[in-house]
């Protein structure tokens, strides 16, 4: 079975009605990203930070899986497909994928300031005074800015042995997650699905500027039909 990777970002989860960071009325554009995603931005305001999680967390339940997580769910018929994903929703899981690594974790875990591997499972809000076991607060389990990357070295292993690689909805903008591809071998096909896409360096990108739905509806009938 070839081996597919698919890196994606906010995009794909647009149209399940989650906002993207980066563009016009984004994430980014009603915050100041130092303040609700830095380890500085915890230590000067912990409740600014949690408010920020909890508006995310509790909109996050509200809303469903579209037609492009399920799609990839589709190709899981046919490759070995692995998705690296840079958002922090639990869409790809409840639309069925079975392997997803989370480069910047998951909104709806939570882990102790004392242990960072003592992570848990958590859908209602985070207020200050919830603590681990060991009495530290906990915290969302999120990569902030300034922060380790501590599922990249997985990203990286999977990436590296990619026969196809798709890529969605992501500016690219961020790193490590954008230095992905120059992990990716040579001449290994790379469709860029996004609407507006950012220009990639590399020679065998396909790029498909669609909305994620449309985009990755095609791409994996085309994949499905050409493979044996
Ligand atoms: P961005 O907001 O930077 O980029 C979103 C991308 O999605 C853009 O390229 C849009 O053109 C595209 N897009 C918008 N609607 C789409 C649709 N319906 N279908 C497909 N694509 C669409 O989001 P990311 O690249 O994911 O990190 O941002 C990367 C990281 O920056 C995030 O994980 C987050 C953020 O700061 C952390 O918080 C650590």
């Amino acid at each position: 079975m070839q081996n597919i990777v698919v890196l994606t970002g906010a995009g794909i989860s647009a149209e399940s009605g989650i906002k993207t960071f980066r563009d016009s009325d984004g994430l980014w554009e009603g915050h100041d990203i130092m303040e609700v995603a830095s380890p500085i931005g915890w230590e000067r305001n912990q409740e600014k930070v949690l408010d920020f999680y909890n508006i995310r967390r509790k909109q996050l339940l509200q809303v469903h899986p579209n037609a492009a997580h399920i799609a990839l769910v589709e190709l899981e018929k046919k490759f070995n497909v692995n998705i690296i994903t840079q958002n922090i929703d639990d869409l790809h899981e409840r639309a069925g994928s079975s392997k997803v690594t989370h480069l910047h974790g998951e909104l709806l875990k939570v882990r102790s300031t004392f242990d960072e591997d003592l992570i848990m499972d958590w859908r209602k809000d985070l207020n200050s005074g919830d603590f681990c076991e060991h009495h530290y607060q906990l915290r969302p389990h999120v990569v902030w800015f300034g922060e380790a990357v501590p599922m990249f070295p997985k990203a990286v292993d999977l990436i590296e042995k990619a026969d196809i690689v798709l890529i969605v909805g992501t500016s690219m903008q961020v790193y490590p997650a954008a230095a992905l591809l120059d992990y990716v071998e040579f001449n290994i096909p790379i469709y860029f699905i996004d609407p507006n896409p950012a220009p990639l360096s590399r020679s065998s990108t396909y790029v498909i500027s669609q909305k994620a739905t449309k985009g990755i509806a095609d791409l994996v009938n085309k994949l499905m039909k050409e493979s044996v």
